[in-house]
């Protein structure tokens, strides 16, 4: 009989193991994402996802979007608050976006909505009801917070590189940009180059773009799970930045870069 208790309890958890998905994290809620928590008092606003999706009334079909876009010039080569000069190209040469339309369909300039500091945290096409509007939060913006990654206007100087092609044998072209890194694949760390497409992603960061090769990219969500606080739960600093791949021996960047 306490055989089988135990059997049957043994049996509940593999069926629970068995149903969360690789690299399940703790979730949005309560994590810095969870924009509730800095909703002024008097708000009656209990949406989680509302800050950044919305099922109808989308400022973007993409993603459908219910966060106002920024209007930065979002450009690698101006300085951003905390790098300055800016660059137009990455030590290997690859041309970094420089544009209004600069990011092209990416996911960074909706992350940028709210981290160029532009655009009030609680700006939305739809706050509900189908209404559009403010939900006022403290901070109102990221402006001027340790969370502003680009100057209001688009620096993004002191950033590293996004929207731009993940290196690739066969010549990578993503979000109109042709001048990628061709050589230097698939060796053992420490050998200097790149990780193959393959072992990147099954190292946990994201590539984004097509499925073929050479159309593969950088985007702020390679390194960053916007929904899950602490992917990596072995991380140093546990439940922080949001990352895919642990900081812990700098094992994210390693996921790329053969160092
Ligand atoms: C702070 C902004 C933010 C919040 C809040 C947020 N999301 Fe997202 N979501 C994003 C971004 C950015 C992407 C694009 C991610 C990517 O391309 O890797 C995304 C992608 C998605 C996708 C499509 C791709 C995927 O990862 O499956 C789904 C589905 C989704 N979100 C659902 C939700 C739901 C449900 C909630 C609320 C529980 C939510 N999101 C809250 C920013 C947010
Ligand atoms: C709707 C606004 C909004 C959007 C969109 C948004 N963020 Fe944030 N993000 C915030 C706020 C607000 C904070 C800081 C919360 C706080 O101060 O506690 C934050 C914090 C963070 C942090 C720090 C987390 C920590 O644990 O310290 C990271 C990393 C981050 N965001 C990355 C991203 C990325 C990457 C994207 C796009 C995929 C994105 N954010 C999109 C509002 C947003
Ligand atoms: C190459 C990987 C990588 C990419 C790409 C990346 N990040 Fe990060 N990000 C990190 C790491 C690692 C940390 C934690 C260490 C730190 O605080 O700098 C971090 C921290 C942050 C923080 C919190 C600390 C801070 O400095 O403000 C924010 C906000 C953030 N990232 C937003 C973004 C946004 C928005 C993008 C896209 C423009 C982006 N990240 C692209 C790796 C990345
Ligand atoms: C998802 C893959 C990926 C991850 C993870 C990643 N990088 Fe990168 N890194 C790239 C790509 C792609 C480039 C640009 C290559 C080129 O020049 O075409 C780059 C460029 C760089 C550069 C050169 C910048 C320049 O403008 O010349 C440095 C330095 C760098 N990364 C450091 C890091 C560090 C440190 C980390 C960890 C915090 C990291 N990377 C994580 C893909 C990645």
């Amino acid at each position: 009989m306490k055989r089988l208790t135990i059997l049957s309890a043994l049996a509940a958890l593999f069926i629970v193991a068995a149903g969360l998905p690789a690299g399940a994290g703790p979730g949005l809620v309560n994590s810095s994402h969870d924009l509730r928590t800095l909703q002024n008092l008097g708000q009656t606003n209990n949406q989680v996802c509302i800050y950044c999706h919305t099922p109808h009334r989308a400022a973007d079909q993409n993603l459908i979007w219910n966060h106002s876009l920024g209007s930065g010039n979002y450009s690698f080569g101006a300085t951003g608050p905390f790098g300055s000069p800016g660059r137009a190209t990455t030590a290997a040469g690859t041309t970094l976006p420089a544009s209004t339309t600069a990011f092209g369909s990416g996911p960074t300039k909706m992350c940028m909505s709210c981290h160029d500091g532009s655009v009030a945290l609680g700006a939305l096409n739809n706050i509900g009801d189908g209404t559009p509007g403010i939900i006022p939060t403290t901070p109102a913006t990221l402006s001027g917070e340790t969370h502003q990654i680009a100057s209001a206007s688009g620096g993004m100087g002191g950033n590293h590189p996004v929207a731009i092609p993940y290196p690739d044998r066969a010549g990578a072209v993503y979000n109109g940009i042709t001048t990628g890194v061709t050589s230097g694949f698939g060796g053992a760390a420490g050998s200097g180059g790149w990780a193959d497409v393959t072992s990147a992603q099954s190292a946990g960061v994201k590539l984004h773009g097509g499925s073929a090769a050479g159309t593969f990219g950088m985007e702020c969500t390679s390194c960053h799970e916007p929904h899950n606080d602490g992917v990596a739960t072995t991380e140093g600093e546990a439940g922080k930045y949001f990352l895919r791949v642990s900081g812990d021996n700098s094992a994210l960047c390693l996921a790329c870069h053969r160092k």
